[in-house]
């Protein structure tokens, strides 16, 4: 089998092996891949491994060996799944192997918000505390957790981890989903998407990216927030008014916001949540912990193992 990573290096950096997924064949591992050479290094291609990489039918149509495309994510938005289905190409992804690491991210953003551990760790290395008069001082407002209302966008995998450790912090849970959810926990209440907005102390968002979900936050939801709210992202970038968010930021319509996803990955240098005020951004990291990265790998290969025993599974579409 001819098997060629076009984007590896974020999946596995160096910390990580390829070896199962060479012992299933001849790998051709590139770390990343221009649009440009998609079809030169692909031509010969039976398996194809991707990430970010977009396969639309005009490479599909390229690609004459093509069997298979394996996915080193959840999404699976950058193949046309329509034109591979049309060529008998099947196409895998990985769900949920992330699920924990996610939530955990969710987690350091709030506690960033409320304790901001890392500025005032700089302020006592600049000499703040032993210039102090007193024997202890904080530069921010500090808040706990407890009895405070954490409302959650999308009630899925991420959004019920999420809710797990909001318990164990003592926060009431509202939430909103499309789907009716069975087997939810009965302390956590059902509520519409504007109550959310009006009632959280906390709002984060777990829903995916859907031409109904694309800024669901905009400038309306942001204006029924309270002024010492939070709003942390770590779904998709594209969810979120990033111009409306930093004006609310900015006037001190929401008191802070902790991200792991723009609009546009990397941003350009123009992105106003960039200098936007109490502003926290992180570079889509959520995802990228060793162990949830090895879970990946290990699917990804499994995966393909199954499909080349005639037993595939983990098929999108
Ligand atoms: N930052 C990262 O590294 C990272 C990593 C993994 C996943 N993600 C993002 O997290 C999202 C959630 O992942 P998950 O594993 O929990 O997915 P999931 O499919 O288990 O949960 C998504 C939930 O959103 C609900 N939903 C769909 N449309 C909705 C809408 N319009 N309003 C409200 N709810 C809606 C679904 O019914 C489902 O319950 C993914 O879509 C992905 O964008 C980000």
């Amino acid at each position: 089998m001819d098997i060629v990573v076009l984007d590896g290096f974020t999946l596995n950096p160096g910390d990580l092996s390829w070896a199962e997924l060479q012992q299933l064949g001849t790998c051709r591992i590139y770390d990343r891949t221009p649009a440009e050479k998609v079809i030169e290094r692909a031509k010969d291609a039976e398996i194809l491994i991707i990430n970010k990489i977009i396969i639309s039918e005009r490479e599909i149509d390229q690609l004459p060996k093509l069997q298979y495309i394996g996915l080193c994510s959840t999404g699976y938005n950058v193949v046309d799944t329509e034109a591979a289905a049309n060529k008998k190409i099947a196409v895998t992804n990985v769900p949920a192997y992330s699920t924990n690491s996610v939530a955990q991210l969710v987690f350091a953003h709030i506690l960033n918000l409320c304790q901001h551990v890392s500025e005032h760790s700089e302020s006592v290395k600049r000499g703040d505390w032993a210039k102090a008069p007193d024997f202890c001082y904080w530069n921010f407002p500090l808040i706990e957790l407890d009895s405070l209302t954490l409302g959650i966008i999308g009630m899925g995998q991420i959004g019920q981890a999420v809710a797990r450790i909001a318990r164990q912090f003592g926060m009431k849970i509202l939430y909103h989903d499309l789907r009716a959810l069975s087997d939810i926990d009965k302390d956590y209440r059902s509520i519409d998407l504007d109550t959310i907005f009006r009632e959280s102390d906390v709002v984060t968002l777990h829903c995916p990216l859907t031409p109904e979900t694309r800024q669901l936050v905009n400038t309306k939801r942001l204006s029924l927030m309270k002024s010492s709210a939070f709003l942390i992202n770590t779904s998709r970038g594209q969810l979120i008014d990033e111009k409306a968010l930093a004006e609310s930021l900015d006037r001190g319509k929401i008191a802070g916001a902790g991200l792991d996803v723009l609009a546009t990955e990397p941003p350009g240098p123009d992105n106003p949540l960039l200098t936007a005020k109490n502003c926290y951004i992180t570079p889509h990291i959520a995802w990228a912990t060793r162990a949830a990265r090895q879970r990946l790998m290990d699917v990804v290969v499994n995966n393909l193992r199954c499909f080349l025993d005639g037993k595939p599974i983990n098929l999108v579409r």
